[in-house]
């Protein structure tokens, strides 16, 4: 209602898009060095064009020394080598748009690598100089400085400020040490960074996504934290996180991007609470979207889920914005694991062999009934690499195999996000299982993936491929991303019935099976067989319609 009335809502593609990450590393790999490539995105597109959905994000493939996986970027115009080449992108781009699917890219804006020209230039430039202004670099506390400008942490692990060797200064980075962060103050920082948007833009993408969205700017005088906090801790953004000023940045790159026709978007990676927040970053002159990241930390449980869904369209409503539904990115384990743990919330810091090892049927299970509440949900959908296959996380590799910085800066305390970025299997019986035309895979792939590659699934008419299909194609043909959720009064209180337009819900959370409580239904898809009875098994979802 309202939001119609006051916002004047068009009907953009991206209000309702299902959106695919690809994290290229890992996507598919076409020259067999064992790392994923461009080329070998452009040649899967048609799988992911058959998997029906609208728009795919992908994860850094810039020019980078991959000291944080692509995340901390040498050079914001150029692809990577490991990657491919810039005619490589506008080949996958091309035929992307051929095949009807949009293309956003990642934008890095909060760091860059320490290998980026105006860091080196920074670096060999004294103290006040232009070159140090594009960065954050101050004179260290103690007697010669000896000590850091404040108390602040790293995001992975340890302090947030190094001081180079020989250097008088420090400088600051609020994730690893070779991801300095900019002086977003500075105009000419501003200046950088839209014309990247443009060259980008230029190239004819989409939209963006944008990394760390609530970091760029630092409060004033950069302040020691009270708590000594990394990330926003129970609602307190401290000096560093969610300040007032980065909205400005967010409505001129809009303005930017109105230049342009087709619709182009961002979406905000902030990890900003509450929703209220959030919301301040897809207001209607800002961002158009932003990850909805209380869905993705969800627990397994009808009264929270109902209650975060309720929350997220309630505070998009307010501003006239999407709501986005994130079950699982590169950064945290995924959900067909983390629903078989204990405890099935947010887990960004993996799962090792010492941790407790999720139970796979029974996550797998409430991975494919979660499926049937995020995709039946009204706005947009996004889609994590591998989960179309019900894909687990790796969770006992061994550390000589981790690359995550995070594993290195807390000394091995915190695993990292490895586990979620092993490279996909594509066939059961190949090498690497089919990830390229050679037996390398960057990070080694459990011998469970053999159960979930895409050949197995595609024969099979029961598989979690099979059903992301049907529920997609569902998706589309009922119109349910632009339609309007209705809860309705569920048959037991462990489990959620709803309704969207002609098509009903039921996501049965408990440990009991549950009658859909109409026996006049035609069932449209589930992710378990019902019984005779119109029974839904524990951890099952299904669509209907009532006849
Ligand atoms: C968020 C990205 O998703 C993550 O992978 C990266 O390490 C940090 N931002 C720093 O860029
Ligand atoms: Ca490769």
């Amino acid at each position: 209602m309202g939001s119609q009335a006051i916002f004047n809502v068009k009907d953009e593609w991206w209000r309702s898009a299902v959106i695919y990450q690809i994290y290229p590393r890992s996507f598919a790999d076409a020259n067999g060095d064992g790392i994923g490539d461009l080329q070998g995105i452009t040649e899967r597109l048609p799988y992911l064009a058959s998997l029906g959905v609208d728009a795919v994000w992908l994860s850094p493939f810039y020019k980078s020394p991959q000291a944080d996986a692509g995340y901390d970027v040498a050079d914001y115009r150029q692809v990577d080598p490991l990657f491919g080449t810039l005619d490589d992108f506008d080949a996958m781009l091309n035929k992307a748009h051929g095949l009807g699917l949009r293309i956003i890219v990642d934008l890095v804006p909060n760091h860059s690598s320490d290998e980026h020209e105006w860091f080196q230039a920074a670096l060999a430039s004294p103290p006040g100089s232009p070159e140090r202004e594009r960065y954050i670099f101050r004179d260290g506390k103690g007697e010669h400085g000896e000590l850091p400008p404040n108390n602040w942490k790293s995001v992975f692990g340890g302090g947030a400020w190094t001081r180079p060797e020989g250097e008088q200064q420090w400088y600051l980075h609020l994730f690893d040490t070779k991801q300095p962060d900019f002086n977003w103050n500075n105009p000419e920082v501003r200046d950088e960074f839209t014309s990247v948007l443009r060259f980008w833009l230029d190239r004819g993408v989409d939209g963006f996504r944008v990394d760390v969205a609530h970091g760029l700017i630092k409060k004033e005088g950069l302040p020691d934290c009270s708590v000594q906090q990394a990330m926003i801790e129970g609602g307190d953004p401290g000096p560093m996180w969610d300040q007032d000023g980065v909205h400005d940045i967010y409505k001129q790159w809009r303005s930017v991007l109105d230049e342009y026709d087709g619709d182009r978007m961002m979406v905000a990676e902030a990890w900003v609470v509450p929703q209220e927040r959030l919301a301040r970053y897809i207001r209607s002159d800002e961002m158009q979207q932003a990850f909805n990241f209380e869905y993705l930390g969800s627990q397994w449980n009808a009264r929270d889920v109902r209650k975060v869904v309720d929350d997220s369209l309630a505070q998009t409503a307010l501003v006239g914005a999407p709501t986005t539904w994130v079950m699982s990115n590169h950064d945290g384990v995924r959900h067909a694991s983390r629903f078989g743990l204990s405890t099935p919330g947010y887990r960004p810091k993996g799962i090792s062999a010492k941790d407790e090892q999720p139970d796979e049927a029974l996550g797998l299970e409430r991975a494919r009934g979660f499926a049937f509440m995020t995709f039946f949900l009204p706005g947009s959908a996004y889609i994590y690499q591998g989960e179309e296959l019900g894909l687990p996380e790796h969770t006992n590799m061994d550390d000589k195999y981790r690359q995550d910085p995070t594993f290195w800066r807390t000394k091995g305390e915190e695993v990292g996000r490895d586990g979620c970025r092993v490279p996909l299997p594509w066939q059961a019986d190949a090498p690497a299982f089919g990830f390229g035309p050679s037996d390398k895979s960057w990070l080694p792939q459990p011998p469970n993936f053999a159960r979930y590659a895409v050949d197995v699934e595609e024969k099979d008419s029961d598989s979690t491929l099979a059903l992301y299909r049907r529920v997609l194609a569902l998706r589309a043909e009922y119109r349910l991303g632009k339609g309007e959720l209705e809860w309705l009064e569920s048959p037991t209180p462990d489990a959620l019935l709803a309704r969207n337009g002609d098509v009903y819900t039921l996501l049965n959370f408990g440990a009991e099976p549950v009658a859909l409580p109409w026996s006049d239904v035609e069932i449209l898809a589930s992710s378990k067989a019902l019984s005779a009875h119109q029974q839904l098994q524990s951890g099952g979802g299904v669509w209907f319609k009532r006849l």
